[in-house]
């Protein structure tokens, strides 16, 4: 399967216009590279519902902070085109960095109260970083509908606010987690997991199917969330930075369950290199 590889800003729109002259709709799969299956299931997800697919591959270095795994991250373009390519994607925007933030960059994208909370409060100016590049690539690729993993729920919310707020047309879809079968969610920092360390890490997401229930029967949301950490630590989890039950669309965090107000569980917990992160509805969640 053919797939087109462009670089520049003025080529990607060069090729939407043309797919948008042909009465095509056009979907977006930004992505950092370093794929794995949950990436090819947002591939698949635009397919469905558009006539031509664009993958981005950008490691976007503003959503790093100073010690984070910037230099370190995976890269491996050709591998990353070839399995886009295979699952039918029909372009591959990989531009370099001085073609996204071009010298005198200045302008930045906030997301108030969603961009400081949980991942935000851990890592300062992440969300500032994606937001600011997602806004980048919905205003150069003009995409019809853009995907993004639920996995990354945090990022999710911030991605559907700004392109509200901003008027941008582009409609956001949120794709379901891909697990691996003991539950443990597909991220491309699981490969710096040893193998003690890869059989502690579906802890994780038990621990969350686990808060999700009783919080469903009733048990205290500020209780539930301080014994999952206490699990986690005792788990083998180095810091947990937060499990916390939020409403699903201001991350709020909410007490009790009410089944008429969608709330979601969040974590994110150290182990051993790998951060962690994981999400789930607190409703309609099978023990
Ligand atoms: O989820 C990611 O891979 C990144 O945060 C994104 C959305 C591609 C922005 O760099």
């Amino acid at each position: 399967m053919s797939i087109k590889t462009v670089r520049t800003v003025q080529e990607l729109r060069d090729i939407v216009r043309y797919w948008r002259g042909e009465g095509l709709s056009v979907g977006l799969v930004p992505t950092m590279g370093a794929l794995h299956l949950g990436h090819l299931s947002l591939v698949r997800a635009a397919e469905k519902m558009c006539d031509r697919v664009v993958v981005t591959l950008f490691v976007n270095p503003t959503q790093f902070g100073e010690d984070e795994d910037y230099s370190d991250y995976p890269r491996n373009e050709d591998q990353d085109r070839d399995l886009v390519a295979a699952e039918g994607a029909h372009a591959l925007f990989a531009p370099d960095v001085d073609e996204m933030y071009p010298g005198g960059s200045i302008t930045e994208v906030h997301v108030p109260g969603l961009d400081t909370v949980l991942e935000g409060e851990h890592r300062p100016g992440h969300f500032t970083g994606v937001a600011t590049v997602v806004t980048k690539l919905l205003l150069q690729s003009q995409a019809d509908h853009a995907f993004f993993g639920e996995k990354d729920y945090q990022q999710l919310q911030v991605i559907k606010a700004l392109a509200r707020d901003l008027c941008i047309p582009t409609e956001i879809h949120g794709v379901p987690t891909v697990r691996e079968s003991d539950g443990l969610a597909l991220s491309s920092r699981n490969r710096y997991l040893s193998d003690q360390e890869r059989a502690i890490a579906p802890t994780l997401n038990a621990v969350l199917v686990q808060v999700a229930a009783d919080f469903r029967d009733g048990g205290s949301g500020e209780n539930l969330c301080r014994a999952a950490r206490a699990e986690l630590k005792s788990a083998g989890f180095g810091p947990v930075d937060y499990v916390a039950i939020v409403d699903a669309t201001t991350l709020q965090p909410v007490e009790s369950h009410d089944a008429n107000r969608p709330a979601r569980v969040l974590a994110a917990a150290t182990l051993g290199r790998a951060r962690l992160i994981d999400n789930l509805p607190v409703d309609n969640i099978p023990v």
